[in-house]
C-alpha cells in the first residue's frame, strides 16, 4: 500500500514532467521574444511588425486577409495552451480559468462580475436572446446585414415565442444610419440587438449613441461584438450596452473556441439564466431545500454559464491578452488602421469598376473591407485567390455577394499589394 502511495507520488511530481516526451511541434516554436514595448510604434514601422509577424506559425508563402473569420494564434498563445493542460493532465489540477474573467474585464473595459465565459459569440448571443423577457408582439431591431450567429437566435425566438423582428440596413455615415434605427421605433420595441461591426463589410455602427438612444427609450441594447476587442480600443462601460458578446479566437488572436459575453451589472436581475450549473450557483444550493426560489443564483456573471471549462484554452486567452498588452492595444489599433486603409485607398484608386461597400467615414471604417467587382462573379473570383494562395472570404449572405478582406497586425503591404494585382488582371 506504501509503495503504491509513493509511486503515485513520485508519478505525479515534476519529475515526469521532465521526462514526458514533448511533441515536435512544440520543439518548434521559435523563441523570439517580441521586446516589451512601452513607446508609439509607428504603423509604417515594417522592421517592427515584421518581428510581430513572426510571433505566427503562419506560412509564409500564403497571404491570410481573412481575420475576420479566424485570428490566427501567435506562438506564445499556443504555448500557454500546452502548459495549462499539462498542469491538468499531469497534476489532476481543476479550475484555473476564473482567473480570466478578470483579465478579459480589464481588457474590454468592463468589471469582473460582468464577464461570463463562453466558446463563442454564438453562445454569448443565445444566452443574451434567450434571457431578454420578450413576449408575443414584442419588436426586436437587427440590420441586413448579419450573420447567422446574431440573426438565427432571434428569428428562433420569433417562430417559437412570436416575437417580430424589424430590420434596416447601415448607411454610409453613423448619423444617417442613427435616423434608419429610429424610424423603426415603435411602443412595442423592446430590444435592439446589432453587431459592433458587421462581418459583411466591416463598418463600424455608432454603438455608443445606439446604446443612448436605447436607454432614452427603455430598450435593451445587445451588441454583437464578435468584431470589436483586439481590433478597436474598448471600454464597454462607456458605450453603454446592456450585453457585448464576443470571442477571443478573432481578433484577440486567442484560442480557437473560447469568448465571453459581458452583462452589465444592474441588468443581471432583468437577463434571466437558463444555462446553469456549477459556478452559476452562489455555493448555498440544496436538494433537500429550495433555494433557487430565494435566489441562489451567483452574484456575478458566472451565473449564465457552468461546468468545467478547458484550463489550456482560457491560460491561452490570458497569454493571448498578455502578448496583445505587450505590443500595446493602441499600436495595434494604429497599424490594423493603416492596413484597413490602406487596402481601401489602393481599391479605390482602381476606378470604377470597383464598387466599395464599406464606407469611408473615418469612424465608420476599420481593418475589414466589403466590395464589388462590376460584372465579375465574387465566387469565381475567391477561386482565383485561392490558386494564388490568398485567403480571402465570400459575403454570400443575406444577398450582399461581395468580397471580404480584413487584414491583422501579421499582415504587410506587400501582402495586399498581391491581392491588388489580382483585383487588376479582373477589371
Ligand atoms: C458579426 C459576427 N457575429 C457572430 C459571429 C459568430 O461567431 P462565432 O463563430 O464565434 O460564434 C461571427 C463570426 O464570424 C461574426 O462575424
Amino acid at each position: 500500500m506504501k509503495d503504491a502511495r509513493r509511486s503515485f507520488l513520485k508519478q505525479s511530481s515534476l519529475g515526469l514532467l521532465g521526462a514526458l516526451t514533448i511533441p515536435s511541434v512544440f520543439n518548434e516554436l521559435p523563441a523570439i521574444t517580441l521586446p516589451k514595448q512601452d513607446d508609439k510604434i509607428d504603423p509604417q514601422n515594417e522592421k517592427y511588425w515584421t518581428l510581430v509577424r513572426q510571433q505566427f506559425p503562419l506560412q509564409k508563402d500564403w497571404a491570410y486577409l481573412n481575420n475576420g473569420t479566424m485570428g490566427p494564434s501567435p506562438y506564445p498563445v499556443i504555448e500557454a495552451v500546452h502548459k495549462g493542460m499539462m498542469e491538468g493532465d499531469v497534476y489532476g489540477n481543476y479550475g484555473g480559468w476564473e482567473n480570466t474573467h478578470a483579465k478579459i474585464a480589464q481588457f474590454v473595459g468592463a468589471n469582473e462580475d460582468e464577464i461570463a465565459l463562453t466558446h463563442n459569440v454564438t453562445d454569448g448571443i443565445n444566452i443574451a436572446c434567450w434571457g431578454i423577457p420578450l413576449k408575443k408582439g414584442d419588436e426586436v431591431i437587427l440590420t441586413t446585414h448579419e450573420h447567422v450567429g446574431n440573426a438565427f437566435p432571434w428569428l428562433n425566438r420569433q417562430k417559437l415565442h412570436g416575437i417580430k423582428i424589424k430590420v434596416f440596413t447601415p448607411a454610409s455615415t453613423a448619423a444617417e444610419t442613427l435616423e434608419r434605427i429610429q424610424a423603426l421605433y415603435t411602443k412595442k420595441t423592446k430590444a435592439i440587438a446589432v453587431p459592433h461591426i458587421p462581418c459583411t463589410i466591416g463598418q463600424i455602427l455608432p454603438v455608443k449613441e445606439i446604446c443612448a438612444w436605447a436607454k432614452e427609450k427603455g430598450i435593451f441594447s445587445l451588441i454583437d461584438g464578435a468584431h470589436g476587442p483586439g481590433m478597436l480600443l474598448l471600454d464597454l462601460h462607456q458605450m453603454g450596452c446592456d450585453a457585448y458578446a464576443s470571442c477571443c479566437h478573432k481578433w484577440m488572436l486567442g484560442p480557437k473556441g473560447t469568448g465571453f459575453l459581458y452583462i452589465r451589472k444592474d441588468f443581471q436581475e432583468t437577463l434571466q439564466t437558463y444555462f446553469v450549473g456549477g459556478g452559476s450557483d452562489n455555493g448555498k444550493w440544496n436538494m433537500a431545500t429550495d433555494p433557487i426560489k430565494s435566489g441562489a443564483y451567483a452574484n456575478n456573471a458566472h451565473r449564465y454559464y457552468g461546468g468545467t471549462q478547458g484550463l489550456g484554452l482560457y491560460k491561452g486567452v490570458d497569454a493571448a491578452i498578455a502578448f496583445i498588452d505587450n505590443i500595446g492595444m493602441e499600436n495595434i489599433y494604429n497599424r490594423i488602421n493603416y492596413l484597413g486603409k490602406y487596402t481601401q485607398d489602393n481599391l479605390m484608386a482602381l476606378g470604377d469598376k470597383i464598387e466599395m461597400l464599406t464606407p469611408t467615414e473615418q469612424n465608420s471604417r476599420c481593418a475589414i473591407n466589403g466590395f464589388r467587382i462590376k460584372g465579375f462573379d465574387f465566387s469565381k473570383f475567391y477561386a482565383k485567390c485561392a490558386e494564388q494562395k490568398i485567403r480571402i472570404r465570400m459575403v454570400a449572405e443575406n444577398e450582399i455577394n461581395c468580397v471580404r478582406i480584413s487584414t491583422h497586425i501579421y499582415n504587410n503591404t506587400n501582402e495586399i499589394e498581391r491581392f491588388i494585382e489580382i483585383v487588376k488582371k479582373e477589371i
